[in-house]
């Protein structure tokens, strides 16, 4: 994939207000100029999370998290980083450029967008010459409307229709690589889809990456899915989702049901927050993915005992994922009901109506653990501490995790603090409660970092880059053969360039091996006030370049003195000129 260009990152750091971002996840506190909160990558009572807007950059002094927008999206929500350059652009209301296939370089996923296209306008236009196919999808009772707006299309009977489509090799190969074609043992290639309705997989941007087909009355399988190949993967899909936001601009609530013609029947229904899981339960993809779009995401069930278990997989994978202004609910349907009947049966409002009193996790969550127990009795409130511990455990967010448990307190009828014992008494909590934290955790502790000059004026620069405007002679320090200076001349050059936060300069060197040692130096703390850094770094910088470098800059400013005057900032750098001097007369 062709990378994405710096630029783009500097005007996304620049659109994306980092204290916004967190307080969004973690709420957070003002402190002075800064933001305080409990650390989320590690379990503590009072702050020592900061994250300071000047710098665009948070770390922990406890336990040395740090870093940009970026890398809090990669941390805190798991996300690749390009997912999170998307979550920023889409929140920032930026293209990301490099999504445009239009950049250099190949795009080995073309060619088969390209066969998946090509398959979509042929089963399309096989929809319009089958009367049968239509005559079905009318008989289910939808809309022509609806039916293209989803881009519903048809694959005929017949082992070739699609493969005689394929003019030559390339597009062959391409339509085998995502499953669109098979190979058999014995080299036969043929359709996959055959005699079914088809439904397109759109991702975000609306762009076919699979398929799902119905057989047309009865028959086994029912419903035939495309397999897994570069651009599809299951369980990070959600069936509507694209048709959804086109649909809507704004979308407060996401309904997660099962079924293609479910999401299908509830749009042409005039509900178009639906969506569905491709045959598989909710994932925490899933579940990520819907309450990026919603706060609020209402899962759907059959109301069988199917259903139950489907939605208790769904709430143990919605854990680690909630956290507070993420609202999990959960509907059940009458036994053998699914959307797609239920709203023919009784309408758009009945049904919505059902949806806005779908019961809460919170509520549910109490009711099932408590089954069978007997709260008002101490061993009924200790079996449902030992039933909650294991589910309070996979919640990441603090926060969200004591809401949480003080509702399972009230149900027990204990007070907080009592639960909290009881909660304790089972021992450590079985062990750290994410990714995150279990790094940290099996982190061996740091040795402290030691300060070369070198290293603190990358420090100060990384922590200030406008500073680099004050550095005299970046020639003479380029020149310069001491470890560490090349990684502090680019740092120079980079931050003199544009205006750069720490974090837009940071994200620069993302891919480079200097990276982890450049984001721990962004995160030091060095004392001293603005000014009071200035001339530390111009000192080093001084020190570096030597004595020469030194006496040539005093002879120039003396002469200027002696010619016009100096001004203020001028003053101050001969005042540390003097000291750079009697320093070195000092070292030899
Ligand atoms: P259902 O069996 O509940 O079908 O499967 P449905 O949605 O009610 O379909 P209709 O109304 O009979 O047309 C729910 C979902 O499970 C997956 C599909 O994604 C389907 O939409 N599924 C089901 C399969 O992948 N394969 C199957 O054979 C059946
Ligand atoms: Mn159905």
């Amino acid at each position: 994939m062709a990378r994405i260009p710096q630029h783009f990152i500097d005007e996304l750091l620049a659109r994306t207000d980092i204290v916004d971002l967190i307080d969004g996840r973690v709420p957070l506190k003002k402190k002075g100029s800064e933001y305080a909160a409990c650390c989320p990558f590690h379990s503590e009572k009072t702050p020592s999370f900061y994250v300071v807007p000047d710098k665009q950059f948070y770390h922990c002094f406890g336990c040395g998290a740090h870093g940009t927008a970026l890398s809090f999206l990669m941390e805190y929500d798991n996300m690749e980083f390009r997912d999170a350059v998307r979550e920023l652009a889409d929140a920032a209301g930026l293209e990301v450029p490099e999504d445009d296939d239009s950049g250099p370089g190949p795009d080995p996923d073309g060619a088969l967008r390209e066969a998946l296209a090509h398959a979509d306008q042929w089963f399309r236009q096989q929809l319009k010459q089958s009367s049968e196919a239509k005559a079905y999808l009318k008989g289910r009772g939808l809309s022509g409307r609806t039916a293209a707006d989803f881009g519903l299309g048809y694959a005929p009977e017949g082992w070739s229709g699609l493969l005689d489509t394929a003019a030559n090799e390339a597009r062959r190969d391409a339509l085998l690589a995502t499953g669109m074609l098979i190979r058999n043992d014995r080299g036969r290639v043929y359709d996959r889809f055959r005699g079914r309705v088809m439904f397109p997989i759109r991702d975000t941007r609306g762009r076919t990456i699979a398929f799902g087909g119905r057989i047309i009355g009865e028959g086994e399988p029912k419903y035939l899915n495309s397999p897994e190949h570069p651009l599809f993967h299951k369980g990070q899909e959600l069936y509507g989702l694209y048709e959804a936001r086109q649909a809507l601009r704004d979308i407060p609530r996401l309904l997660v049901v099962e079924g293609y013609m479910d999401v299908i029947a509830l749009a042409d229904a005039g509900i178009h927050w639906a969506v569905a899981t491709l045959g598989t339960a909710a994932t925490p993809d899933h579940l990520n993915k819907a309450f990026r779009t919603a706060n609020e995401v209402v899962c759907c069930f059959d109301g069988d005992n199917a259903g139950r278990r489907a939605a208790w997989r769904a709430l143990e994978n919605a854990l680690p994922v909630l956290r507070t202004g993420r609202e999990l609910r959960f509907l059940f349907l009458p036994e053998g009901e699914d959307p797609d009947s239920m709203v023919h049966k009784e309408g758009r409002e009945a049904f919505e109506t059902r949806v806005a009193s779908a019961t809460t996790l919170s509520r549910w969550l109490r009711e099932r653990l408590s089954e069978g127990l007997a709260l008002d009795t101490a061993e009924g409130r200790a079996g449902l501490v030992a039933r909650a511990r294991p589910l309070l455990d996979k919640v990441r967010d603090e926060v969200y995790r004591s809401l949480l448990a003080d509702e399972l307190a009230d149900a027990a009828g204990l007070a907080p603090e009592r639960w909290a014992a009881m909660l304790a008494q089972g021992g450590e909590r079985a062990g750290p409660k994410d990714a995150a934290a279990r790094r940290q955790a099996q982190r061996p502790p740091r040795p402290a970092l030691r300060l070369t000059p070198v290293r603190e004026a990358i420090a100060l620069i990384l922590q200030a880059p406008p500073l680099a405007a004050d550095i005299p002679d970046r020639a003479a320090l380029a020149r310069l053969d001491i470890k560490g200076v090349s990684t502090l001349s680019e740092l120079i050059e980079q931050a003199g360039e544009t205006e750069l936060t720490t974090a837009s300069l940071l994200e620069r060197w993302r891919d480079r091996p200097e990276h982890p040692h450049l984001a721990r130096l962004a995160a030091h703390p060095i004392p001293g006030d603005e000014d009071s850094r200035r001339e530390r770094l111009l000192d080093i910088i001084r020190r570096l370049i030597g004595p020469r470098a030194v006496e040539a800059r005093l002879e120039a400013l003396l002469k200027r003195e002696s010619e016009s005057g100096l001004n203020a900032e001028e003053k101050s750098e001969l005042k540390a000129l003097y000291r750079a001097r009697l320093e070195h007369q000092r070292t030899g």
